[in-house]
């Protein structure tokens, strides 16, 4: 079978080596595919996509691109492995402009390659080009995700790894926001995404991952786990089935 193009297998992690938050989580994502990964607040989301960022060690388990190993790297050497990962928060810098912030997210690349891809960042996010000069802090929350998502792309990834990136934001942008990971999608670059809102990230996904202190709970096809009484269970805290 060919492998998927993110398998991340029983990995166990945390901030401490005595105290694991993740107790052999395993999830996959394919090429051009959507997942998303809910849980309660707590349950180690965050920790997952950073443990596959390579922010969090990994103590046990692994994490592979195409078959190829790439646990514990670090973030910076991950790009080459084609993933690009937009934390929860402080994803931009919101003392520098819009076109700084492009800019530093290039400052790896020849300046050839650099000066087509902002501008296709531009094409891309409209929203971003008409603000270029400004500093981002005066951009809406949506749209800083919007540039935090533009800069990731720089490194022109195979995944991108999003956490919550409807965090905080009114439903109008939410929706702005998942119809252009939707056209990402479509263009053939993979999403692995946590997020909070359950009925929107069953909503545009192909598969879902629940995770519940820091495992495996449920998964499935996201337009199946959507009627699922017992993913409603979790939320309520009322426990679901047990894999
Ligand atoms: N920097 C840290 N140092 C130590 N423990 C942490 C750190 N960040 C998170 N934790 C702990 O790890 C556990 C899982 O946290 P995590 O942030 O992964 O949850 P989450 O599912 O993303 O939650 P939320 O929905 O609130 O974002 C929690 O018990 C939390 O207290
Ligand atoms: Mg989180």
């Amino acid at each position: 079978m060919k492998a998927p193009l993110l398998e991340v297998r029983n990995v166990t992690a945390g901030y401490r080596p005595d105290l694991p938050i993740l107790h052999g989580v395993s999830i996959h994502v394919g090429a051009a595919e959507m997942v998303t990964v809910i849980g309660p607040n707590g349950a180690g989301k965050s920790t997952l996509v950073k443990a596959i960022a390579g922010i969090v060690p990994i103590s046990a388990g692994s994490v592979a691109i195409k078959g190829t190993d790439v646990t514990n790297l670090l973030t910076h050497k991950l790009a080459t492995a084609s993933i690009s990962y937009v934390p929860q928060t402080a994803n931009v810098f919101t003392s520098l402009t819009i076109d700084e912030n492009l800019r530093l997210g290039a400052a790896t690349l020849c300046k050839a390659d650099a000066a087509r891809r902002i501008a296709k960042a531009y094409d891309d996010f409209p929203v971003l080009l008409r603000y270029r000069g400004n500093k981002a802090k005066v951009l809406s929350g949506g749209q800083r995700q919007m540039l935090a998502v533009a800069r990731a792309l720089l490194s022109e990834p195979r995944l991108l790894v999003l956490d919550e990136p409807s965090a905080g934001l009114s439903p109008l942008m939410v929706s702005e926001v998942f119809s252009r990971l939707k056209t990402l999608v479509s263009t053939g670059v993979a999403i692995l995404m946590v997020e909070q809102n359950v009925k929107a990230a069953l909503a545009i996904s192909d598969r879902t991952y629940v995770l519940a202190e820091g495992r495996n709970r449920i998964d499935g096809i996201s337009s199946e786990l959507a009627g699922d009484t017992e993913v409603a269970a979790i939320y309520l805290g009322a426990g679901g089935r047990k894999r």
